[in-house]
This record gives C-alpha cells, sequence and structure tokens, in this order.
C-alpha cells in the first residue's frame, strides 16, 4: 500500500513507545523513521521527506507543540499527528487549531493510529497528483498563450522550455509590444518556483528616488515619508522569481547596488545596516538597445554580464511573416469572444493589408488595431474599411533613408530597406503584383522572386494577373 510513500516521522522521547509505533506502523508496510527530540526532528525534516509527522505532545526539550507551530510554518502541507498520555478535550482543540491533523489519546487502539495514518496516506497522494496535473496544466497553457508558428517563434517556445525549469537568469530584449512580459511569465509558470510568488517590477514606471527602496525596502525613518518598516519586493519573492522591467532605466547607483545583490544574493534595507539575504531567480528585459546603453556609459557593463547568462531575443512582428495573421485571429477569437461580437476571421483584402504594415507597434499595436476593428467591423470578416490607414502611418515610419548602425551588414540594411520598399509598392497598389511591377520597373516574375527572398507573403494576386475584386472595391471605400 505504501510503495510510492515516504516515510513517517515518529516524535517521541520515551523508547518503548518508539518501538511499540514503529511494529505497528511497520506491520501495515510504512517506512518508519524514529527521533527522540523534536530538535533532531527539524533537523532530520531539511534533509529528508515524510509524509506525515507523528509526535508525542510532552517531550524533554522542545514539546510537542512547539514542535507542531515549527512544522506547521515551514512545511504547511506536512501533516502532524499529536499522542500525549493527558488528554482533555482543552488540549485537543489547541492543538487542533495549532495545525495538527489529528490528536490521540493514550491508550489509543492501532485501529486509531492506522485510520489517521491512511487519511494522511490518502491527503498525500491527493496533494502530490494536484500538484503534478498543475504543474503540467501549467506548461501545455502557458507555451500556448504565446502564439506564432515561424522559426522564430517556434525556437523560442522551444528554449523557454529549456531555459524555465532551470534556475539560469534571463535577459529578455526585444522591441516594444514584441511579447516580453509574456515570456518572463511563462518563464516562471514553467519553473520549479512556480509555486512561490512573481514578483514584477517595472524600473521605468517608479521614480528613480523610490525604487531603491521598492526593491530593497526601507528602515522606519530612512527618509521623510518612511513612516514605518517595509520589506523590499525582493523579500516577497524569496524563494519564487523576480522579474526586473524596463532594466536599462535604472540609474547607475542603484545599478550598482544591484549587482551586488546578483553576486551574493545579499542587501540592506535603505536606511538600515543589516545585511538580508534571499533566493530568487532574477528575469529582466528591456525594450532598448542596451549595447547602445554600454557604449554611452548608461548601463554597467559587468551588470550586463551578470544579467545575460541566456538571452531570450524576440523578433519584431514584421519579421515574424504569417505568425502576423495567426495572432490577429488569435485575438479575434478573444475580443470576440469577450465582446460578444460575431466576428470569426479576416477576410482576403485585410490580410494583406496586415501583411504588408511594418508594425512598429508590433503584437500590442496588432492587438489595439484588432480590438478598434471588431468594434467598427459590421460583417462577418474583418474589412480592410475597419483597418486604420496604414499608410499614413508607414510614411510617418519610413521617410528617413537607411542608417548602418553597425550592428547589421550592409546586406541586411539593403535587405530591410528592400523589403519595406516593395511591402509600401504593394499595399499602395492594392496587391496587385502586377501593377507592383510595373510601378518598380521590375518584371512581375523578378518581382516574385525578390519576395520569396526576403520574405514578403507571395499570396496576393500570384495566381491570376486580375487583382482580386474584393481587394480592390473594400480598400477603395475606405
Ligand atoms: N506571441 C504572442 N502571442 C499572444 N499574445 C502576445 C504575443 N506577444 C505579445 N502578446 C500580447 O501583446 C501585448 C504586448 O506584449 P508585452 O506586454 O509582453 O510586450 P513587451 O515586450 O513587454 O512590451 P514593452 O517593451 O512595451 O513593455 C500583450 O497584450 C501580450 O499579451
Ligand atoms: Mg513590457
Amino acid at each position: 500500500m505504501s510503495a510510492s510513500l515516504p516515510p513517517i516521522l515518529v516524535v517521541d522521547d520515551e523508547k518503548n513507545m518508539r518501538l511499540s509505533l514503529q511494529t505497528m506502523l511497520g506491520d501495515e508496510n510504512h517506512a518508519v523513521r524514529a527521533v527522540e527530540s523534536a530538535e533532531a526532528a527539524l533537523k532530520l525534516l531539511t534533509t529528508e521527506e515524510f509524509f506525515m509527522v507523528i509526535t508525542d505532545a510532552r517531550m524533554g526539550g522542545m514539546n510537542g507543540y512547539e514542535l507542531l507551530g515549527k512544522v506547521h510554518a515551514q512545511w504547511p502541507d506536512l501533516p502532524v499527528l499529536m499522542i500525549t498520555a493527558y488528554a482533555t478535550p482543552k488540549l485537543a482543540v489547541e492543538a487542533i487549531k495549532a495545525g495538527a491533523i489529528d490528536y490521540l489519546a493514550k491508550p489509543f487502539a492501532p485501529e486509531e493510529l492506522l485510520h489517521a495514518v491512511s487519511r494522511c496516506a490518502e491527503r498525500y497522494r491527493l496533494l502530490k497528483d494536484n500538484a503534478s496535473l498543475r504543474a503540467r496544466a501549467g506548461e501545455v497553457y502557458h507555451l500556448e498563450q504565446i502564439v506564432g508558428e515561424s522559426t522564430k517563434m517556434r525556437e523560442l517556445r522551444q528554449l523557454i522550455q529549456t531555459v524555465a525549469p532551470t534556475d539560469a537568469r534571463v535577459l529578455v530584449l526585444g522591441e516594444s509590444g514584441t511579447g516580453k512580459e509574456l515570456v518572463a511569465g511563462a518563464l516562471h509558470t514553467m519553473s520549479q518556483r512556480r509555486k512561490a510568488h512573481y514578483v514584477r517590477i517595472n524600473c521605468a514606471a517608479i521614480p528613480e528616488t523610490l525604487l531603491e527602496s521598492e526593491l530593497f525596502g526601507h528602515e522606519k525613518g530612512a527618509f521623510t515619508g518612511a513612516l514605518r518598516q517595509k520589506p523590499g519586493r525582493v523579500e516577497e519573492a524569496d524563494g519564487g522569481t523576480f522579474f526586473l522591467d524596463e532594466i536599462a532605466d535604472m540609474s547607475r547607483p542603484l545599478q550598482a547596488k544591484l549587482l551586488r545583490f546578483l553576486e551574493d544574493g545579499t542587501f540592506t534595507r535603505v536606511g538600515g545596516t543589516q545585511e538580508l539575504r534571499v533566493n530568487v531567480r532574477l528575469i529582466a528585459a528591456t525594450n532598448r538597445d542596451i549595447v547602445k546603453a554600454i557604449a554611452e556609459d548608461q548601463f554597467r557593463e559587468d551588470l550586463f554580464h551578470r544579467l545575460n547568462v541566456v538571452q531570450l531575443r524576440l523578433a519584431p512582428l514584421r519579421e515574424r511573416g504569417e505568425d502576423i495573421v495567426l495572432l490577429a485571429e488569435h485575438f479575434i477569437k478573444m475580443f470576440s469572444g469577450s465582446m460578444n461580437r460575431k466576428v470569426t476571421t479576416l477576410s482576403r483584402a485585410a490580410r494583406q493589408k496586415l501583411l504588408s504594415h511594418h508594425w512598429p507597434g508590433n503584437v500590442r499595436e496588432l492587438r489595439n488595431v484588432i480590438e478598434r476593428a471588431l468594434i467598427l467591423e459590421t460583417q462577418h470578416e474583418v474589412q480592410p474599411a475597419s483597418l486604420p490607414d496604414f499608410q499614413l502611418e508607414t510614411r510617418l515610419h519610413k521617410d528617413t533613408a537607411p542608417r548602418a548602425t553597425g550592428k547589421e551588414s550592409l546586406d541586411e540594411i539593403v535587405a530591410t530597406f528592400e523589403r519595406e520598399l516593395i511591402s509600401q509598392t504593394l499595399e499602395q497598389h492594392h496587391f496587385s503584383l502586377t501593377r507592383c511591377a510595373e510601378f518598380l520597373k521590375l518584371s512581375r516574375h523578378a518581382l516574385r522572386y525578390r519576395m520569396q527572398r526576403l520574405n514578403i507573403n507571395t499570396a496576393t494576386d500570384a495566381d491570376d494577373d486580375t487583382p482580386p475584386v474584393p481587394a480592390v472595391r473594400e480598400v477603395k471605400d475606405q
């Protein structure tokens, strides 16, 4: 019966009692470890797993009630059964209130004991099953939330799956709106720390003067307004995950303190002298160009190396190809559910319009565009007229000539420029390849070849030479 159960811990300072408990439980195939003091029990509990504790109430040294209190505080899921020779209803109530699962008065019948033990065994199994169910559900759910089937997104999900269960620090980089927060959340829920707290601090949203006390806490009177002691958010995250968002916005002096914290997990509250220590896994993110921030002396290079144990880079949406459509459909489903709308998908022309946009605001922008479209749309399919006039926005973002940044090769810069130019021209010509090719003074074949090379969706009017009628009509309707 107890093959899958860890042992029971028996605590009693009377040798005979220990022996008789060991026999009773052993006869039912329970593994037992017996110790003669509460102190020894606490020590053993830190190194071995038990599914329950059976303790005598009165013992020399720490008594059973104190042991119960400590066990309950540290291992709240571990059931404790109290045994005493001096049973009174009042003591029984006290024991149960203090967290004992049950209370047996000496002398007791073996069945009474075994009954209590089997209830604990059942409870242990339930808790285990539940935890593994939750873990599995969490994994699937949270990776599925990250929509996208492009190679980049598949690789990202794979990497998250590999890195999440480790304690490695992760630096998440990517333009604004690419999904960095989503990734940080998934890393936590798929980690061993999922049951502990996930604390997120946005360094850009908190005034510089308050950020340190927010992170590390302060002592009473540390500064004007510090009326009482306040623990830091890192303490809240103890045992869990600490997500520092917009890390590049942190001031240099605070970066030095963070560096120390990352070196050995220690910190001091503002105005305090005591060195405190916590165990947190750190995830950091920024949408700024961190290399540039280091070059300009705004960000400490040593801190960057400490944070950059694993780097996850989120590609801009415009480089994720068909994912734009998948995400749009995902948001359509999401919003039509919450807004109670009957819109189910994108029309062909709307799809083309989305595919040719530059998406400077990435997934967040797409999400907002779809939300707005669902408010405006009267048909079952999203029509281009319900989407914003991207041409205006496109022009806003593209009037500047490309410039070398030192990070990309000439070929990459030219490819980006060419991709944008062709996408823009396609949009201007309502996605007619023929007209776009004429406009660019290319053969239709040459244009298709370039689009394929540049990863631009070629399913416009690729199969027939006449532009798709609905597309033209709908776009004109705007
Ligand atoms: N791959 C994705 N699948 C589904 N939803 C996504 C995906 N990526 C981002 N989102 C959604 O897009 C929105 C913006 O994402 P998020 O807040 O994670 O961006 P961010 O990278 O943290 O941006 P910022 O740098 O501006 O803080 C959120 O609503 C998020 O749920
Ligand atoms: Mg964010």
